[in-house]
């Protein structure tokens, strides 16, 4: 047999094998466009291979398909309301303490936290179970910080894995267990050059960091339950919450270690697709931004400030000296802006536009610097395509994303809430006139894509892994079922330190008896021995 015909038979067996469609339930309830693009992106690639998935949103998806069905639980006008004030709440304040903000981010993430309560009470979600007509044969879950919505993979009795837009850190130890890595796993809080062990410094704001961020999962953990309890605890048929987490079968993280870091132990369960949500070949432009782009002859700056951080919710002094700047540079600018009627000043070389394709744009080889808001989503579109960054952070992990931008070398970074003109200008000009950010985040560009599976290609295989061994306990690491003293050894430390302890305690014993019956010689030896000093006298 040829090697040509052994390749078509082999492909045939694998389509053969996989052709069944799965009836798959997506649970995106998160409000926060971030965590839904790249959600949904994973729930797009298992409807283009086949399977029909139906998913849940609070928000319009901008992605969709005949093999998606949406399920589409929009904010009410008060949720919208207190949304959109926590926002620019959250833009004005300073994030620097560490601590503090862990805190905070448990109040803010308390609004997301009750829509995704309020959808799993909405009756078409309660219809997907109570329906026997329904059938389900996997549940794939959006996580953030929302394990009780694991309680509806209990109830079909299907599988679960989760989809994240976050990558690996310790809120995931519940799923993951946790193996003390603090000592040399920078968290989210810390940036550590390429190659750089943390100092004792970050060591120590590592340690407390992750404390903070523990003593924050426990009250998280306990809404969870609550939650849990409100809405599954009458079936005597459903496990105890504190099972509920030992049941994920996968986790698919939007990060790429091997490339990104930080490296760690890593456990089966967890599958990198990193750059998910990014196209492998990119779209057509829409012929204006095509044209505005093709026709630069100076190349072509791209500014988003992203979807959290719309227009209207900055200062009209910082937009000024924003328009002011980029009105006078040679480049042309594209620039994301949510309100057409009110926008910052014409200028022959601005094209302002509401809605963007971000990641066809960047693709653009015209396109030279990416001004974003240092959203984790921004920076892997703009490192896969290997475009330098100007980053400009307000809130939330943004700060430490920018940070970990720059140590990398792919750009540079300052606070739009103290923007001013002179370095705004200085850093837009060292970024377009200094090559070396271009070639790191270039050689950081192919580093990033070469793999043995696409994030796509994951995806699919790992999802249809758990569909054809009906869940996949056997990938589990040993410390989710393990409690606290068991994990960390301590009863095998306790009894050796008591064997120690009884050593010690005999030795002692018997290092006083053999001294006592030695002194006891050596007083008879001298007794003995004296009259015959005395007989030599
Ligand atoms: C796809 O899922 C929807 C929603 O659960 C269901 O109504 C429909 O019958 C399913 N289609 C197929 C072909 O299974
Ligand atoms: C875990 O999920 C399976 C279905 O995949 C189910 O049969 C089992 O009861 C679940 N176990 C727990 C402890 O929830
Ligand atoms: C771009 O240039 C072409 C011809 O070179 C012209 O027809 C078109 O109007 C220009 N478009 C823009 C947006 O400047
Ligand atoms: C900002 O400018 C808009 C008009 O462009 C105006 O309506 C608004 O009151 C201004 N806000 C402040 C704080 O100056």
């Amino acid at each position: 047999m040829s090697p040509k015909t052994l390749f078509t038979l082999f492909l045939a067996a694998f389509l053969i094998n996989v052709s069944q469609s799965a009836n798959i339930l997506a649970v995106f309830s998160c409000a926060a466009p971030s965590h839904l693009i790249v959600e949904i992106s994973m729930a797009k690639v298992l409807a283009e291979n086949g399977h029909n998935v139906t998913v849940i949103t609070t928000l319009q998806p901008h992605v969709s398909h005949k093999n998606i069905n949406l399920i589409y639980i929009p904010l009410s006008k008060e949720e919208q309301q207190s949304r959109d004030s926590l926002l620019a709440g959250m833009v004005e304040r300073d994030n620097s303490n560490m601590l503090v903000t862990v805190f905070r981010m448990r109040k803010e993430s308390l609004f997301l936290f009750n829509k995704n309560r309020n959808v799993m009470k909405d009756p078409r979600v309660q219809d997907l179970y109570k329906n026997k007509d329904n059938k389900f044969d996997l549940v794939m879950l959006g996580y953030y910080l929302n394990s009780f919505q694991i309680g509806i993979a209990q109830k079909l009795k299907v599988p679960v894995v989760i989809a994240t837009s976050l990558f690996q850190s310790s809120i995931f130890n519940i799923f993951l267990g946790d193996i003390g890595k603090q000592a040399y796993v920078p968290s989210m809080f810390i940036s550590v050059e390429k190659g750089r062990t943390m100092t004792f410094a970050q060591r120590l704001i590592n340690y407390l960091s992750l404390s903070a961020l523990k003593m924050n999962m426990y009250l998280t953990e306990k809404d969870n339950a609550e939650a849990y309890n409100e809405l599954y605890g009458s079936d005597p048929a459903m496990p105890k919450y504190e099972d509920l987490n030992k049941n994920v079968s996968l986790i698919f993280f939007n990060s790429h270690a091997l490339s990104e870091g930080p490296i760690s132990p890593s456990f089966p369960v967890a599958i990198d697709v990193g750059g998910i949500q990014i196209k492998e070949k990119p779209d057509p432009l829409p012929s204006e931004i095509g044209d505005f782009i093709e026709n630069a002859t100076h190349g072509v700056i791209l500014l988003s400030l992203g979807t959290h951080v719309k227009g209207t919710f900055l200062k009209n002094d910082t937009v000024n000296r924003m328009f002011n700047v980029l009105s006078k540079l040679e480049q042309r600018v594209i620039w994301k802006w949510e309100n057409l009627d009110k926008i910052p000043g014409k200028s022959e070389n601005i094209l302002y536009s509401k809605w963007l394709p971000q990641d066809d744009i960047l693709a653009h080889p015209k396109i030279r610097l990416f001004i974003n808001h240092a959203g984790r989503g921004g920076i892997t579109e703009s490192q896969f395509h290997g475009k330098p960054m100007l980053s400009l952070p307000v809130f939330g992990d943004q700060p430490a994303n920018a940070n970990k931008m720059v140590k990398d070398g792919f750009g540079l970074s300052m606070s739009l809430l103290t923007l001013e003109e002179q370095p705004f200008h200085d850093k837009i000009k060292e970024v377009l006139e200094n090559p070396k950010y271009t070639q790191k985040v270039k050689a950081f560009s192919k580093l990033f894509r070469d793999r043995p599976l696409t994030a796509r290609q994951s995806v699919l295989y790992w999802t249809e892994y758990v569909l054809r061994h009906h869940g996949a306990p056997h990938l589990q690491s040993p410390l989710v079922h393990m409690g606290f003293i068991a994990a960390n050894n301590l009863d095998v430390y306790a009894l050796l330190l008591s064997l120690l302890i009884v050593f010690l305690f005999i030795s002692k014993e018997v290092v006083k008896r053999l001294y006592r019956k030695l002194s006891v010689l050596a007083a008879r030896k001298e007794f003995v021995e004296k009259p015959k000093k005395l007989k030599t006298k």
